[in-house]
């Protein structure tokens, strides 16, 4: 019997999820079903204890349950802990492991699609929330010469900043600021925040930009966002968060099966029908 795997959400209709994990295992040979599976939004334990029961080996995690699958996960990735989410629920041993790979996968696809290093880079992360905290261990992985935080509410780029200190190679490595404080230029600038979501461009400098910046939105969808139209009008090289979403679900795919997808056909078949 192929071993059960879903994506759990509330909605979940729009996943693609499921579009991406059958062609991994059919490139890979391996055996599984991948299917969509919706929560209550008041039931994703007893949503999650079900699949167990049932025998599945493990599940992606989406909206709005990312932080309800840290808390109930008997383990934690370290990632996973400092996202304070987690998007891969692995089933063994009457565990519940929880990790994050969100942040993995916009690495991978940074460096290696895009093929830029991030390595003694200057990187402007936009955005405190969620996607942003999943985004900085991973980055600070790669060892960056800095990581500036800017928010429109200051404060909470500063807890973030706090609580990724300790993981820095050097004070003052991550740092946070206000909108209004950003200078100079970037080698790498990051839209999470979730202005695109309503079409709005966070309020970056032109001058963050430059023809050796990339600058990557964690959104995606058939036309560019309109930070990626602003930091094209810039001079830098853009990219959509559709890189990532691939990205992620092949570490999941590794962190389940031990082997590692290719990718660059899911992303251009995923592009296609945007
Ligand atoms: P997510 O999980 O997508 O990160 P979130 O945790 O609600 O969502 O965080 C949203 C982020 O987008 C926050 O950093 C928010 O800034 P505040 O902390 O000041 O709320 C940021 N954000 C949302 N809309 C924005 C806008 N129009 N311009 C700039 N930043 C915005």
């Amino acid at each position: 019997m192929s071993d059960k795997y879903c994506v759990i959400g509330n909605p979940i209709a729009h996943s693609k999820s499921p579009e991406i994990h059958p062609v991994f295992a059919a490139e890979t040979g391996q055996d599984i079903v991948y299917e969509r599976c919706l929560a209550p939004v008041d039931g994703f334990l007893d949503t999650v204890r079900q699949l167990v029961a049932d025998g599945y080996r493990g599940a992606n995690v989406t909206v709005p349950f990312k932080l309800e699958a840290a808390a109930i996960a008997t383990r934690l990735s370290e990632r996973g802990r400092l996202a304070g989410a987690v998007n891969t629920l692995v089933f063994e041993n009457g565990e519940i492991v929880g990790d994050n790979t969100d942040g993995a996968g916009l690495v991978t696809d940074i460096v290696r699609n895009a093929g830029v290093s991030l390595a003694g880079k200057r990187i402007l992360l936009l955005g405190a929330g969620g996607a942003a905290r999943g985004v900085i261990l991973p980055f600070l992985e790669q060892g960056p010469a800095a990581i500036v935080i800017a928010n429109r509410t200051r404060a909470t780029a500063e807890a973030l900043a706090a609580q990724f200190a300790a993981h820095a190679a050097q004070a003052g490595q991550v740092s946070a600021i206000g909108f209004d404080e950003i200078a100079g230029r970037f080698d790498v600038v990051v839209n999470a925040t979730s202005a695109s979501l309503a079409g709005d461009l966070p309020p970056v400098p032109a001058s963050s930009f430059g023809p050796d910046t990339l600058a990557v939105d964690l959104m995606y969808g058939k036309e560019p966002t309109p930070f990626m139209e602003f930091a094209a009008l810039h001079g830098a090289q853009v990219r959509d968060g559709l890189g990532m979403l691939v990205e992620q679900a092949a570490e999941a795919f590794t962190i389940w099966r031990g082997v590692r997808p290719g990718t660059t056909a899911v992303l251009v078949a995923l592009r296609d029908k945007l």
